[in-house]
């Protein structure tokens, strides 16, 4: 998710995990380091010189696996595709709170502190207040489901998840009948999320569902992957996953779910109303302003492939969208 892309910058690198990780070492050798593929804007200069300054820590400890999360159903849900290597959905990551490009979310992990937390469920439900993350879980029995995951920079991995359906969560808090969307927050605490001491988004993320897409029993609440507690950089303690949209649309690290009459306004349409929508559903035929939709590289490949309408889930999707413009679906 780029801010701007410079035009002489091609898509292949911007996409191309290889291409990256060679120039940043490249880079690194060089001694030249700057802020490589990212628009110099105010806010990302000036992230770029916190970033490379000299009272940051020279080699942060890399992050431990995370504790085993016991036995989980195995859910239907699942695709049997190759999963992509842990290593890769770890230090691969778009999560801006923690730096901008792709290695910064796992190098400054660190600061997160994902224990204690809470979430404040808000709005049109009968049952508001300010829940602690335990209590939040309690109930629900937690299950393995292994997604595809579809960037808008046309990057793609398959994530083994471990969560439960954000509609058994929204039915224990019983939004009223005027709660037509759900509007979900990130934690915003510069501390802890060194990316917010700079203007690079208008803090903190917001991301938002209608109604009938939250409670689609794909729609799910992750807080791990690989059987493991959720890394710090893939959004730790808890996240949204939506798998048919692109995404942009699975927030991370959410500390407030409020269901509103009104729709959302997203942090991504907030900041490029041009390029992202509120809807943001994965299709190949209709492309991002900057980047074709068309095909993606799946994580670790080397050829692309092309994508599929609704990121694979027409079947069970398609039909929360009858009658609409697929361009006013973007
Ligand atoms: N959530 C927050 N709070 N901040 C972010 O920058 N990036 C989004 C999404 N959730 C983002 C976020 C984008 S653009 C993508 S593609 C996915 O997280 C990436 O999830 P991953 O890093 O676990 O693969």
């Amino acid at each position: 998710m780029l801010i701007k892309k410079p035009d002489y910058i091609r898509e292949s690198e911007v996409t191309d995990r290889e291409v990256y990780l060679q120039r940043r070492e490249f880079l690194r050798k060089a001694g030249a380091v700057t802020a490589a593929g990212v628009a110099v804007t105010a806010g990302v200069a000036s992230q770029a010189a916190w970033w490379f300054s000299s009272d940051k820590t020279e080699s942060p400890s890399p992050v431990p696996r995370g504790e085993s999360l016991g036995t989980l159903i195995k859910s239907p849900y699942s695709t049997d595709e190759p999963q992509t290597p842990y290593d890769d959905i770890t230090s691969y990551c778009n999560f801006y709170e923690l730096g901008t490009s792709k290695s910064d979310p796992k190098d400054n992990a660190h600061f997160l502190k994902p224990k204690p937390w809470s979430v404040a469920i808000e709005g049109e439900c009968a049952r508001p207040g300010v829940y602690d993350l335990e209590d939040i879980l309690k109930p629900h029995p937690l299950e393995e489901r292994i997604y595809r995951l579809r960037c808008v920079e046309t990057w793609s991995a398959v994530v083994p998840w471990v969560g439960f359906p954000l509609a058994d969560l929204i039915k224990r808090f019983e939004p009223s009948s005027r709660a037509k969307y759900v509007e979900f927050v990130t934690l915003k605490d510069p501390k802890q999320m060194p990316g917010q001491r700079f203007p690079v988004l208008n803090w903190p993320y917001v991301e938002g569902l209608r109604m009938d897409e939250a409670v689609n029993p794909l729609t799910l609440l992750a807080v791990g992957l690989y059987g493991e507690v959720l890394p710090n950089q893939n959004g730790a303690p808890i996240r949204l996953v939506v798998p048919w949209k692109y995404g942009f649309k699975s927030i991370k690290s959410i500390v407030s779910i409020r269901f509103t009459e009104k729709q959302p306004l997203n942090t991504w349409q907030d900041q490029a109303a041009r390029e992202y929508g509120f809807y943001a559903n994965v299709n190949p035929d209709v492309d991002h302003p900057r980047w074709s939709q068309a095909k993606e590289r799946r994580l670790g490949d080397l050829l692309k492939r092309p994508t599929l309408p609704f990121n694979g889930y027409a079947e069970q999707v398609a039909h929360l969208y009858t009658g609409m413009d697929p361009k006013k679906l973007y």
